[in-house]
């Protein structure tokens, strides 16, 4: 685990902080544009080589997609309902942070969260997946959230507990052989 350890209480890692706490009201949380599966590319395949047990997905298998994968998960990211991406992007256009909401045989999940090392514990993750939970409330008729977990990672944990998120019970290899595990949480209909 990068960063603070998990359920650390260090210097400003709860007070108020208010360099970085107007600093995160800078950063835009919106949609992907379709044309920027460049970006989309460096930001997933940094979120897989920096936080590796997160992803079900592996850097050696994304890393050698062809651009055409990139276009059009971009374009699905920005125009599709059924898989959303949203990005949190700095003032000086960097990408900080990503997520993304796919429709997948019936059900909604939360996918791929993630947000830069250096940019952690300012808010950008909570407003990532508040934008994605808002998308996913105005569906009619209303659907539960899905997503997977792995255990060990207490951040994302408490984020998405945060969100009314539970346990359903299920536990799954990480990847298949993988001695990290994947818990599967909900967030019943609103
Ligand atoms: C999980 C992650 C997205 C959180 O992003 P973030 O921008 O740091 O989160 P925020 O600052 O918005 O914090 C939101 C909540 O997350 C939890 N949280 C975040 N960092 C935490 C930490 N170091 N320790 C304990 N809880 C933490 C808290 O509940 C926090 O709410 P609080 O500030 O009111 O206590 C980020 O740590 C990350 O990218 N981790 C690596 C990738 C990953 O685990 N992705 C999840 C894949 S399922």
């Amino acid at each position: 685990m990068r960063g603070p350890s998990p359920g650390s209480d260090g210097p400003g890692a709860r007070g108020p902080d208010p360099d970085r706490e107007s600093g995160a009201r800078e950063i835009l949380i919106r949609r992907i544009r379709p044309t920027e599966w460049s970006q989309l590319r460096q930001v997933r395949l940094a979120a897989l080589l920096e936080s590796p047990e997160a992803f079900g997905s592996e850097y050696a298998a994304e890393s050698g997609r062809p651009d055409s994968f990139w276009q059009e998960k971009a374009a699905d990211g920005a125009g599709s309902s059924d898989a959303m991406t949203w990005v949190a992007e700095a003032p000086d256009g960097r990408w900080l942070g990503i997520t993304a909401i796919h429709s997948w045989e019936g059900l909604l999940h939360l996918l791929s969260v993630w947000v830069a090392p250096a940019e952690r514990r300012s808010g950008i993750g909570r407003r990532l997946v508040a934008a994605a939970l808002d998308a996913a409330d105005r569906r009619r008729p209303p659907v539960a959230v899905h997503l997977d977990v792995n255990p060990r990672l207490v951040p994302a944990v408490r984020l998405y507990r945060s969100f009314g998120f539970v346990e359903t019970g299920v536990v799954r290899p990480l990847r298949p052989g993988s001695s990290e595990t994947r818990m599967a949480m909900v967030r019943p209909t609103r």
